[in-house]
């Protein structure tokens, strides 16, 4: 059976020229990086290309960028520095963010080490932008604000810079997660008021297990993890130099083939929300689907019934991928946080398409069909 794979926001396949850039260094180039000699010195120059490269494409200083685990540890990071090193003891953050964010903050509310408020989201899945600068002006305690780029299971895009502007004007510290746009939509961070972003390799056919933490110069967090001088003292343990590798070149095709494959990644999108409403009954899209949404998430709401509410399930054995949501156990649907936050319909069933360049618009036919026979 061939499978199709549409949850292309969970996780991508890697590149196959960016497996070929990591090769060298599974097997001939595995000197440790902090070694003097010249293996070492051989693979030290691979991740310093690999951070100019990156900072390049970002537009930020290589300074400003460090290789962390992935997009979970890079946030960890942001949040819990904000607090323990930059003095926040209030965060502003939403109810539709990653857990990566909301366990984290949660945490630390948790041990008293900061207070949390939400902001409010509006019926279309964007955040209140009024109500954040209500919360921002009802303290003068120092603040994190902490909100993602895109939303992983609606594919909504806050505008970031607009945010950074509000925080500016109350002298906020702003991280936001931008695991879903990295390497998906061009970056000035040198004119973005932001102080960190986190970003993830394998959501944009990188290898899975290579993060980026951007850490605005202007701003000094102590590390997180502790050890070694790695990562200019930032974050101890030996590289994962094969994934630095892979992050960078991944970052460099996204880049350079933008303009075709976002445009091509959109047309399919588009295709999949025409024709599900040409050859389906009663179906919507969660979000803000046709607006300021991300061209590779379509959050499909489903009519519930006895069958829908099998859907993903049915989707699975007939080799399709897709997700439900943030939780997905034995094709059950547990609900999802994000959906819940907006839209509370409990006669919906939410299901998230997302897609990437390896996606058809013959895939996109299939899957119609056989949402046809299913819903
Ligand atoms: C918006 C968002 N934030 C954070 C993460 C976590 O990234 P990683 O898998 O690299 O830890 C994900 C991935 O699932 C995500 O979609």
């Amino acid at each position: 059976m061939n499978r199709l794979y549409f949850d292309s926001a969970a996780t991508t396949a890697l590149d196959p020229q960016v497996l070929e850039a990591m090769m060298p260094y599974f097997q001939n180039k595995y000197g440790n990086p902090s070694s003097i000699y010249s293996y070492g010195r051989e693979t030290r120059l691979a991740i310093e290309n690999a951070r100019k490269s990156v900072g390049k494409i970002l537009n930020a200083h290589p300074a400003e960028i460090f290789f962390t685990s992935c997009g979970t540890e890079s946030s960890n990071t942001a949040i819990t520095g904000s607090v323990r090193d930059l003095g926040c003891k209030r965060i502003i953050t939403s109810p539709i963010e990653h857990h990566a964010t909301l366990h984290t903050v949660e945490y630390l509310d948790h041990r008293d080490e900061a207070k949390v408020s939400y902001v409010n989201i509006l019926p279309d899945g964007h955040i209140d932008m009024d109500h954040l600068a209500e919360l921002l002006a009802a303290s003068d305690e120092k603040t994190l604000v902490t909100l993602m780029h895109a939303n992983n299971e609606i594919g909504n895009i806050t505008d970031i810079h607009a945010v950074g502007e509000l925080c500016v004007q109350h002298g906020a510290i702003f991280h936001s997660d931008c695991v879903q746009t990295v390497g998906h939509f061009h970056f000035d961070l040198r004119n973005t008021p932001v102080h960190f972003i986190s970003g993830s390799a394998h959501k944009f056919h990188g290898p899975k297990g290579a993060g980026l933490l951007y850490i605005n110069e202007n701003v000094h967090i102590k590390p997180y993890v502790h050890g070694g001088g790695q990562e200019r003292n930032m974050r101890a343990g030996t590289e994962n130099v094969y994934g630095i590798v892979g992050f960078a070149k991944a970052l460099e095709l996204a880049t350079t083939h933008f303009e075709t494959e976002s445009n091509y990644i959109r047309g399919l999108k588009y295709y999949l929300m025409e024709q599900l409403q040409q050859h389906l009954s009663d179906v919507s899209f969660n979000g803000d689907a046709a607006g300021r949404s991300n061209y590779t998430v379509l959050n499909v709401s489903f009519p519930k019934s006895e069958k829908s509410e099998m859907l993903l399930m049915n989707l699975d054995m007939a080799g399709i991928c897709a997700s439900g949501g943030s939780a997905c156990t034995s094709g059950a649907q547990q609900g999802s946080h994000v959906i819940r936050a907006f839209n509370n319909d409990p006669n919906r069933i939410p299901v998230r398409f997302s897609f990437s360049k390896f996606n058809t618009k013959e895939e996109v036919d299939v899957l119609v069909a056989k949402l046809k026979e299913l819903v």
